[in-house]
């Protein structure tokens, strides 16, 4: 009897890593692989009241025999603030890879001989995890929710040390120099690496960090193709891209916000390609002056758009936006969350003014609609470069001297985006490549067999 893999999967317990990975151990398990999934009790709670309070929602592992999720805390009380990312970092390390082991072999106990737990797969700050895999004589592997790009620079963080690039304290940048990571890639800013923003005592530990992922993490798998990132993908053996994973169920999704349905219908009477499409993501917060233009922008264009204005950040006390004065909206709509596949992929739809997270750079790619980059922090930037400069599939907005998005420039850029033909027809042209790379024989396709297969050795 052939085994059959098992995989434990272990996001860091943030929205940004959680559905990623619950959605790669949906893709396992249509490969017919167990998955093991680990989630903290405290993003569970969340992942079911979000199910709960909505019919379209169901909770991924209920349809799914091979998917099992299990808890371990992640050494925080229910009301202790969950945003500060250090101390929230701290605290899940220490607490989550020490309860592993009892863990595991809970799990395997309930398992026959041949579906014993055979490969850790985990993403950033979960390297503990694949200490204890070691120790246990399991396999261990990493993926990336980011591009290629931004994995890129995290294995290569040692290297822009050495280089006297960055410096080894802080990870800010020495000299104010764009850099290549490799001759293939375009240029990067320095001071625009993930790790910059968070200050100088999360360096340290994420220098750590990437050492772990590098020794212990045999393949760090990555949601692009090659065709995407040539470039990135050329820096690491272990890389392997075996994008776009695309959730096959409808309905599958666990962001902790309800998405909004009714815009689809909303859509159905828009005219074909007429709409804009309005989205920042999840963690993007835009200050008041801004929310201003941007209103008065959508205003101004005369066009049907359709915005989404998530209902609050939670980690502020106030963090509803408030429309400006003026503001009409007449020809749009606007919600707290979309299903933005569906939104993207409706005919309607005319381009993407996006954050240009990988999540949506990627969804925006996978539907060839043509983008409008308003991007906030750090990957965010290499994406519009790549989007912009390199598949040249959408344009870039300028900031006028008081560093604001004016409502004219808006204006322009979308009327300028939605004239252009050959940017329309490019998107058509990436999105059948990226495509073909998930079709049976794919380039992609084979990469994740061949990952699967890795496990049963
Ligand atoms: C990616 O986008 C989908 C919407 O298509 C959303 O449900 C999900 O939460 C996003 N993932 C991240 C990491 O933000
Ligand atoms: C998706 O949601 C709809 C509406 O709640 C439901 O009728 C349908 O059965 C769901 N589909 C799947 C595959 O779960
Ligand atoms: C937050 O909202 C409350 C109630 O609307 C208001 O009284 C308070 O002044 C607001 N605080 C800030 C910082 O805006
Ligand atoms: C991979 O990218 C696709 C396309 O945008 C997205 O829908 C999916 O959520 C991503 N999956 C993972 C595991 O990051
Ligand atoms: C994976 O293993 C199967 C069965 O042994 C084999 O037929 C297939 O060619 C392998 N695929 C890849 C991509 O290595």
């Amino acid at each position: 009897m052939s085994k059959i893999p098992h995989f434990l999967v272990i996001p860091f317990p943030v929205l940004g890593h959680v559905n990623p990975l619950m959605q790669f151990s949906e893709v396992l398990a249509k490969h017919g692989c167990k998955v093991t999934f680990l989630n903290t009790e405290f993003s569970q709670k969340r992942v079911m009241a979000a199910a709960a309070s909505s019919s379209h929602h169901h909770q991924h592992s209920k349809n799914n025999s091979l998917i099992k999720t299990v808890t371990l805390p992640d050494g925080l009380s229910e009301d202790d603030d969950r945003s500060k990312p250090i101390e929230f970092i701290q605290s899940v390390k220490s607490t989550m890879p020490g309860k592993l082991p009892k863990l595991i072999e809970d799990v395997n106990n309930g398992e026959g001989q041949d579906s014993k737990i055979s490969c850790i797969v985990v993403s950033m700050n979960m390297g503990g995890a694949l200490e204890v895999a070691q120790k246990l004589g399991i396999k261990g592997a990493v993926l990336f929710p980011a591009s290629a790009t931004s994995m890129a620079s995290v294995a290569c963080v040692q290297r822009l040390i050495d280089d006297g690039i960055i410096d080894p304290e802080t990870g800010l940048p020495i000299k104010n120099e764009e850099i290549q990571l490799s001759p293939d890639m375009p240029l990067m800013d320095p001071a625009k690496f993930a790790w910059t923003t968070l200050g100088k005592s999360f360096f340290g530990p994420m220098l750590q960090e990437a050492q772990t992922l590098i020794s212990l993490g045999q393949w760090w798998l990555c949601n692009t193709t090659y065709e995407l990132e040539p470039g990135a993908l050329s820096i690491s053996p272990k890389f392997l891209p075996i994008g776009p994973l695309l959730p096959d169920e409808q309905n599958s999704s666990s962001s902790f916000w309800q998405e909004d349905q009714t815009c689809l219908d909303w859509l159905d009477q828009q005219p074909p390609r007429s709409v804009i499409y309005v989205s920042f993501g999840s963690l993007a917060v835009m200050d008041p002056s801004q929310f201003k233009e941007l209103a008065l922008g959508l205003d101004l264009l005369d066009r049907p758009f359709l915005w989404v204005v998530r209902p609050s950040n939670t980690n502020k006390p106030n963090g509803s936006y408030v429309f400006p004065e003026g503001f009409k909206g007449e020809k749009g709509k606007i919600i707290n969350w979309a299903p933005q596949k569906k939104v993207l992929n409706h005919p309607s739809v005319a381009c993407f003014v996006s954050h240009c997270g990988w999540n949506s750079t990627m969804d925006g790619v996978c539907s060839g609609v043509p983008f409008l980059c308003w991007p906030f922090f750090s990957d965010q930037f290499e994406d519009k470069e790549y989007v912009c400069n390199v598949w040249k599939i959408g344009l870039g907005f300028e900031k006028d001297e008081n560093g604001v998005i004016t409502r004219e420039e808006i204006k322009e850029k979308v009327e300028k985006l939605i004239g252009d033909e050959e940017i329309r027809e490019r998107s058509l042209k990436w999105k059948k490549m990226v495509m073909d790379n998930v079709a049976e024989g794919g380039r992609s396709s084979d990469n994740l067999k061949k990952f699967i297969n890795w496990t049963k050795e």
